[in-house]
């Protein structure tokens, strides 16, 4: 058996290194990486994991703000600033993929969404359940009101 071992982590290591892009990706991701991954929800579908939904909550965007801090290391939020993810700068009502100018991979260019408030409150709780394949390496958020208060504050990001 020993003689297995070693590929198994090597095969891991670079799995992990494969999806963080570079960055150190947040705990959480590396437990389900390589992991099948399930057919999406439909484009226009919202339903979470949980039952929770947007409407459930009223939103703080000051208390988003704060939430937005895990964010940042990957988003600007002024128009036309890509870093490693895409500008969320004018995100709520925008077509996926959309930023002019960034790489997105094929998974989140082809997904067909628009990013409804509704929309960021279930995929934010699960990225890669909403966009199998997707390259952030961002586990979710799973407390509701948290996301909630983080939707309110990117519905402020625009013009
Ligand atoms: C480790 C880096 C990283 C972190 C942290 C991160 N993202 Fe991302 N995000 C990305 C990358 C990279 C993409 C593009 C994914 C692709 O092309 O598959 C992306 C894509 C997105 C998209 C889709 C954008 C579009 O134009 O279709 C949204 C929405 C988004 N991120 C929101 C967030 C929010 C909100 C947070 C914080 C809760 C967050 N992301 C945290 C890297 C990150």
């Amino acid at each position: 058996m020993s003689h297995l071992r070693g590929p198994v982590v090597f095969g891991l290591t670079l799995l992990v290194a494969a999806c963080s892009g570079g960055s150190s990706p947040p705990a959480g991701n590396v437990a389900t990486a390589g992991a099948p991954e399930a057919p999406p929800p439909a484009a226009n579908n919202v339903d979470t994991m949980t039952g929770a939904t947007l409407a459930q909550f009223s939103g703080d965007a000051a208390a988003g703000q704060r939430v937005f801090l895990q964010c940042q290391s990957c988003h600007a939020v002024e128009a036309g600033a890509n870093r490693l993810g895409p500008t969320l700068h004018g995100v709520v009502g925008r077509q996926s993929g959309g930023v002019p100018g960034f790489n997105y991979s094929p998974a989140n260019r082809n997904a067909g969404i628009i990013w409804t408030p509704e929309k960021l409150f279930q995929y934010l709780e699960n990225p890669r359940r909403v966009v199998p394949g997707t390259t952030m390496a961002f586990a979710g958020i799973g407390d509701p009101r948290r996301r909630a208060d983080l939707i309110a504050y990117l519905a402020t990001l625009h013009d």
